[in-house]
Order: structure tokens, then sequence, then C-alpha cells
């Protein structure tokens, strides 16, 4: 299980080149195929993720020879049909195809074998696949729950030929393991498909790598599938790995979303995969496609907004849970249909993804097989962040809402099943709200010139050190004392505060003028030295950040809150001319003050905001160095406007 999250800013714009990593579907498929052949398969391009981890971790505990040659490219030397271990045990994680397709081959394979996975694999179904394996003879015992992994596979006499009968509506990996481990037995043999089937393009994929190792299937429609009798994989000598249909998803509806053009790289109008066809679903939607042999493009409308549409998805079950993101900018409710196998993948992708667009204001319908969506004309920010299941589509689909708030995505490590390096693809081809991040110690008049070129660019303003006085204050009304981490904590995290154009409220009260005393001042300080309560307003300053843009004061603006700054300024004036400015402003509020004093808190608090371990108030790599002792406040403005790139 992965933890932590990840900080997603509003975006302004999405367009560039993206080059996909390899499909999972195609990788697990050849990596097995190319173990079971006659021959040494050379596999290029393949997909590095969590679940080709685990096919490999499993091929290799099986006996097979497998070496990594840099750069996606694998050397696998094929078997022959028989895997030189005939007892091992297996285990594999959440990978669904692995799972599937390994039960299938190593039941009729005469060895033992023990396959088991993580909680959620052992909720998700495989009845139905082992019920066909053991109609030709398989000796399978499902060790805990009947039609459930994990499973206990044990040498039988196969006896294949004539008629296997299985269910193809729950999903479809089910026949593509018995497709791929049929040839094994030699014998001409016929499945039957029972009930509709789902997924079919999946199976397209199935017979298209099995072609390509020598095994052609003879198919009647989508309900009969011939294995002739006498096949044998063989290896195809090198294999390439199409660029992943499903992470084109998010790319094209980025492009659709914030105006683009977006092009994917690896996959386009010659791929094998049925999820291409997502592009499809966009275009109905009213964004723009163009498409090649191996890549495709995705922009905005022409004219107008995104429109909501009705869509039977049972041609990409997995490309369409996008659809269900990307219809948080459409005009108008967005149905998808026919995605009942939603409900067995990684989580229950339907109760899921109802409950994550809710927190954005969305208004959700949910059925057994179909989900629709009605917009909030602006989106909410989901101040817990969006949860994401374990389930790598769910926080890929959710980094789309982008578009209309900052978004927190909770335990985003889950994207390694399918797209480890997700995040830093998603952060190249798009623009985030710019900041202009303004750092330096206490009086320095950081607030002044950060509050005037706000006010000049008509952005928005973040006082990040009233966040921390607020806290203070906060705590100091509960009672609960600065050094006490987790108090100070809890209240950080709940504090009700409001920002206005000249007020500062908290929980309903204006408290403008009292975070401004000394005594506050201290607190504040004393309370930014905690890691738990700097963590607790981390996402809360982050919010700030919205369009057109946000000029931020602090300690640690360009540091930790908002590193990918655009431009970062340190600013600073020697202790006495800001022990001055300090009285000057004190006085003008009326509250009463004396320079030595002063003089004596602003050493101190500079002592404890530079040398406290969380955080340190410095000049960050990259800021510019402001000395303002001798400066004008029109000269500070003018300079900051400068270095940002919009000179006055
Ligand atoms: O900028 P200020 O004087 O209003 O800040 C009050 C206190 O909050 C200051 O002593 C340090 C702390 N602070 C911080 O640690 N990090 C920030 N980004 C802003 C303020």
């Amino acid at each position: 299980m992965s933890s932590g999250f990840i900080d997603l800013p509003e975006l302004l714009s999405a367009r560039g080149n993206v080059r996909l990593p390899g499909s999972k579907s195609i990788s697990n498929r050849v990596l097995l195929l190319a173990a079971l052949a006659d021959g040494v398969t050379e596999v290029r391009d393949l997909l590095e993720s969590d679940d080709t981890a685990r096919m490999l971790e499993a091929l290799g505990a099986l006996g097979v020879e497998i070496v990594s040659l840099g750069g996606g490219v694998w050397r696998v030397k094929g078997v022959g049909g028989v895997f030189p271990r005939r007892q091992a045990e297996l285990f594999l994680g959440n990978a669904g195809t692995a799972f599937r397709s390994l039960t299938a081959v190593l039941a009729l394979c005469g060895g033992e074998y023990r396959l088991s996975g993580v909680p959620r694999m052992h909720e998700r179904p495989i009845g139905d696949l082992v019920d066909a394996l053991r109609q030709v003879g398989a000796d399978i015992v499902c060790t805990e729950n009947e039609g459930y992994p994990p499973l206990h596979i044990r040498p039988a006499a196969i006896k294949p030929g004539e008629v296997v009968r299985i269910r193809g509506d729950v999903s479809s990996q089910f026949l593509t393991g018995l497709l791929m481990a049929l040839p094994l037995t030699g014998v001409e043999t016929t499945i039957e498909v029972i009930g509709e089937l789902i997924s079919r393009p999946y199976i397209e994929i199935t017979l298209a790598t099995m072609a390509r190792f020598g095994v052609q299937i003879r198919r009647d429609g989508w309900q009969r599938f011939i294995v002739p009798a006498g096949c044998a994989y063989r290896s195809p000598g090198t294999a390439y790995v199409e660029g992943d249909a499903s992470s084109a998803s998010y790319f094209l509806a980025l492009g659709a979303i914030g105006g683009g053009p977006l092009r994917v790289e690896g996959v386009g109008r010659d791929s094998i995969q049925g999820d291409v066809r997502f592009c499809e679903a966009l275009a109905q939607m009213g964004a723009r496609i163009e498409m090649g042999e191996n890549w495709i493009e995705a922009s905005g409308p022409a004219h107008g907004r995104l429109r909501g549409i009705e869509l039977d998805c049972n041609h990409i079950p997995d490309a369409a849970m996008t659809l269900a993101t990307t219809a948080l900018f459409a005009e108008g409710a967005t149905t998808l249909k026919n995605i009942g196998s939603w409900r067995v993948k990684e989580t229950d992708r339907i109760a899921a993804m109802a409950a994550e667009l809710r927190k954005l204001g969305a208004t959700v319908e949910e059925g057994g097989d179909f989900i629709r969506i009605t917009p909030h004309s602006s989106l909410l920010t989901p101040h817990g962040g969006i949860d994401t299941y374990d389930d790598h589509r769910i926080a890929m689909c959710f980094s789309l809402a982008t578009f209309g708030t900052p978004v927190r995505i909770n335990d985003p490590g889950c994207v390694a099943k399918t797209f480890p390096d997700y995040f830093e693809r998603f952060a190249e081809v798009t623009e985030a709200v710019p900041v202009i991040a303004i750092d330096g110690p206490s009086a320095s008049g950081k607030g002044t010139i950060a509050a005037r070129v706000a006010a000049q660019l008509g952005w928005h303003y973040l006082d990040s050190g009233a966040i921390y006085r607020l806290a203070a204050l906060a705590a100091q009304r509960a009672g609960v004392s600065w050094d006490d981490e987790a108090g100070v904590a809890e209240i950080a995290a709940g504090l009700d505060v409001e920002f206005g154009e000249n007020s500062i409220r908290l929980a309903g009260e204006e408290v403008g003028d009292a975070i401004r005393y000394e005594e506050i001042s201290i607190g504040a300080s004393r309370i930014a030295a905690l890691p738990s309560v700097r963590q607790a307003l981390l996402f809360r300053q982050r919010l700030f950040r919205r369009a057109p843009g946000l000029v931020a004061d602090g300690r640690d603006m360009a540091s930790v809150v908002f590193p990918d700054s655009r431009t970062k300024v340190f600013l600073t004036a020697s202790v006495e001319v800001r022990a001055q400015r300090r009285y000057k402003q004190l006085i003008e509020k009326g509250i009463a003050a004396s320079i030595d004093p002063l003089l004596l808190d602003l050493r101190e608090r500079d002592l404890r905001d530079s040398q406290r371990s969380v955080a340190p108030l410095q000049q960050s790599e990259g800021a510019h160095l402001l000395d303002t002792t001798e400066l004008t406040i029109a000269q500070t403005v003018a300079q900051v406007l400068e270095w940002s790139g919009k000179p006055s």
C-alpha cells in the first residue's frame, strides 16, 4: 500500500507531447507467451510497473530465464510449453491480468502451484474461470472462499477437446486466460461463451498477441472460439509493446479540457488496443482529435465548451473512467452505461467514482452498471483530498479536476500499477497557476510588497504569516499551550478562517488587529517550529493558488509550499530598519510599542525562524536577493514585477 499525498495546483492550460509507457495488457500477455514459446524473445518497450513486476517475479519463480537489457528491453528464454519448476508459490499482488492468465496456464501444466494476492485480489471473482478449467479436468481448490483466490492447483489428468463453456459477462480476463492456455494441450477445443461477452477489445488484444506468437484462433462472432489442434507458441524474435491506450486517455482528456494540442505517442490509428476508441467519445463531447499511425492529438472544442454525452462503454471499460472526470467540465449531464465490470476491479469503481465526484460538487446517480454525472457550475475543493482506493485509475482520473480547483490526491503511489511516473509527465504538459513567492525575515516589508504586487497584477495574495498567527490565536483562545504540538496541530487543521478584502475572520469574528499583537507574533513563531503544525497548514496555504495567479509571502513559500514558483524573491533589510518599520506600523494601528524591545524580539525571532529544523528561513535556490534597507516601497515593487516578467 502506498501512503501520503500529492498536492496538484489549479491549472490554466495543457499542451505538449507525451511518450506513453508500454501497455499493461500487452506487456503481461507478451511476457507470458514469450515464456511459454519455443525460442528466445526480445521484448521491447515493456511497461515497468507493479503489475508487470508481479508477472516477471512469477515467471522467474516458475524457472523461466528473463534478463533485463535496460531501457525497457527484456530477453525471455522460452520454455517450449513446460515450466522447469513443477512446484511454486506465486504472489501476484493486485495484478488481475497476471492472476487470471497464470491460473489458466498453470492449471493445464501438471504441476503443483499456489497463487495468492493482496486482500482485494481475494475479493475479485475467479469462479467462472475455475469452473471452465475444471471442465477439462483441472484440479483447482479455492482455499478460502469458493470462486475466489487464493488457489491451490494440483497435478491432474487434462482431458481437452470438445467444448468448454465460460461466462463472458463478468470479466473478459477469464476468456483471455482460457484462450492463452488451451493451445498447450495440443488438442482442438471449442470455447463457448455464455452470456454477453464484455470488454471485447481486450479479447482482440489477446488474439492479436497470440497470433504474433504463431497461434491463430478461429472465431464465430464473439460466442465461439476454436483453438486448433497441434498449435504451439513460437517466438517472433522481437516483440514490441505498444504504448498504453488507457494511460493515453488522461492526456487526451487534458488536451480536450485544457486547450491542447496535447499529443500522445506510442498508440495511434494502427493500435490493437480498443481503448484508442476513447478519442471517439472525446470527439463526441466536442474535442478536436487528430490521429496518425502511432500518435493521437486532442485539443479543446473549436467553439464553446465540451458537452455531456450518453455512451455505452462496453468497448472502452477502463478509458471510460476518464470520461467520468472529463464530465466535470462539460455542459449538461454525462451518462456512462454498461460499466458493470467496474464493480469487480481494483475497487468497486462505480461506488468510488461516485463518492469522489460528489466531493467536487457534482450530482451523481449510480446504478448496477451505470453512472450519471451532472457537474456543479464550479468545482468545490475537497479539503480532505481525493481518496484513491489503491486504484491507479482513480488517482489519474482525478488529476483532471485541477482545471477547476487545487486537488490533493491521497496515496498517489498507487499509479505505480501501470504508470509509475504519471505525475511527472502530467507536470510536464500542464501549466499551473503561476506563483510569485516572497520570503524573508520578520518586518522585512514582505506583506506590503506582496500585497501591492498582487494588486498591480490582479492576482490573489497569501499572507502565510497571518495563517500561523491565526493558529496561535486560536490555540490561545482554546486554552491550548503553544508547546502542545498535537493540540495546536489539531486546531490548525480545523481552523475556521475567512479572508476578506480588508478583514480576517476567525470563527466569524474580525481578528485583523488582534493577530498583530507582539504576544501573538511570538506565539506564531513558536508554533511555526512544530512540524505537525506546519504539515496541517500546508494544504490550506496551497488553496490560495487560484487563477489567474498568486503572490505569497512568508518564510518557506519558495522552498516548501510553492517550490515550483515562477518567481522567487528573498526580501530582507537590516534588523534596525526592520525594527523601525514594525514600530511605525504598530503606532499607526494605535498599538503601544517601543524600539528596543522590538529590536530584541526581532533578533530572537530571526534566530528561531532561521534555526528551526523544519522549513527554516533561508534564501532558497533560484531566489533573487533583495535588500530593501535603502529602497522605497515603490522601488521594491518595481523590482519584483521586473523579475516576474511583468514590469509595471
Ligand atoms: O510574517 P509574520 O511575521 O506574520 O509571521 C509570523 C510567524 O509565522 C513568524 O515568526 C514565522 C512564522 N511563519 C512561518 O514559519 N512560515 C511562513 N511561511 C510564514 C510565517
